[in-house]
């Protein structure tokens, strides 16, 4: 199966009240175990990209090409969208050309009547070529790739604005932050997220910072509307610890332990568990 856009697969979540996971990339093992994991649960997923990751990966059109190649000798057939995590508007650009099947623009921390029109802009843009678009309002706290966040918790009424120019997936603030959350964090903000599903209506929101978040959390922002949510810190996590564990045991040095498919393979199957364990959460298995 080729890729697909995020819409169709987000529409479906909505109505049935669960959530697709955006599962960000960083290199070979990451994509494989993320597209292995979907295939097995038989759920739709989404490979997210930041700008930081698809330099390191030596730039879009490569992860495009691995993604594909991946997908074919792999035999994926479960939906798989290749999306721009925090996308500028040149990066986005630059997705769109490559042939990514979704990007997110996040101009967040614009004045809203700028991010309104370059979101505009990306919407004219990607439909041209089907592909989905993600906006982004009230920007999404911690650092991600350098880029840091404030924390804010989304205007409402922005939201509607910004979901009315016929953006796919809205991104809302509601306390929400990338990263490990800190001991004093106040959790999400249910009101402003039940505000803004009662002024954007059948509009899926996008639950960023998926790391950390307690699992009735998670449970309660999906039944508040929030139809995918975004994991990557929580597979780095999980990558170093397989890793830092198969070294400390001394695995490395037995027999070829030394040969990167051996030295790697424990923290891919780390990243596969973490992986499994969020679609149980969000309740897309066995929705592909
Ligand atoms: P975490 O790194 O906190 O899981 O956040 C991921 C994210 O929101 C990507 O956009």
């Amino acid at each position: 199966m080729s890729l697909v856009s995020a819409k169709e697969m987000l529409q479906k979540a909505k109505a049935g009240k669960y959530a697709v996971g955006q599962f960000n990339i960083n290199n070979l093992e990451w994509t494989k175990a993320v597209l292995l994991t979907a295939q097995e649960c038989s759920s739709p997923v989404i490979l997210g990209v930041s700008e930081g990751a698809g330099k390191y990966m030596c730039g879009y059109n490569t992860v495009v090409g691995m993604v594909k190649g991946m997908m074919e000798t792999l035999g994926i057939t479960v939906p798989v969208a290749l999306h721009l995590d925090h996308g500028s508007y040149e990066g986005a650009m630059k997705c769109i050309e490559a042939g990514f099947s979704s990007v997110m623009f996040d101009g967040s921390h614009y004045p809203i009547d700028e991010n309104i029109e370059k979101t505009k802009e990306i919407i004219r843009i990607a439909g041209e070529k089907g592909i989905s678009v993600e906006a982004e309002v009230g920007s999404i706290g911690g650092e991600e790739d350098g880029v840091v966040g404030g924390g804010e918790v989304a205007d409402p009424d922005e939201c509607k604005q910004i979901a009315d120019l016929g953006v796919d997936m809205l991104a809302a603030g509601i306390g929400n932050i990338h990263g490990v959350y800190p001991e004093n964090w106040q959790g999400l903000n249910f009101d402003v997220l039940a505000q803004i599903q009662e002024k954007t209506g059948t509009m899926p929101l996008v639950l960023h910072g998926g790391t950390g978040i307690p699992e009735e959390m998670v449970k309660k922002a999906i039944t508040l509307g929030v139809s995918k949510v975004n994991v990557n810190t929580e597979c780095q996590l999980s990558f170093a610890a397989a890793t830092r564990q198969y070294i400390e045991e001394g695995k490395d040095k037995q027999g070829k332990g030394f040969d990167p498919r051996k030295l790697l393979a424990p923290g891919t199957e780390a990243i596969k568990a973490t992986v499994k364990e969020k679609m149980e959460l969000f309740g897309s298995v066995g929705k592909a």
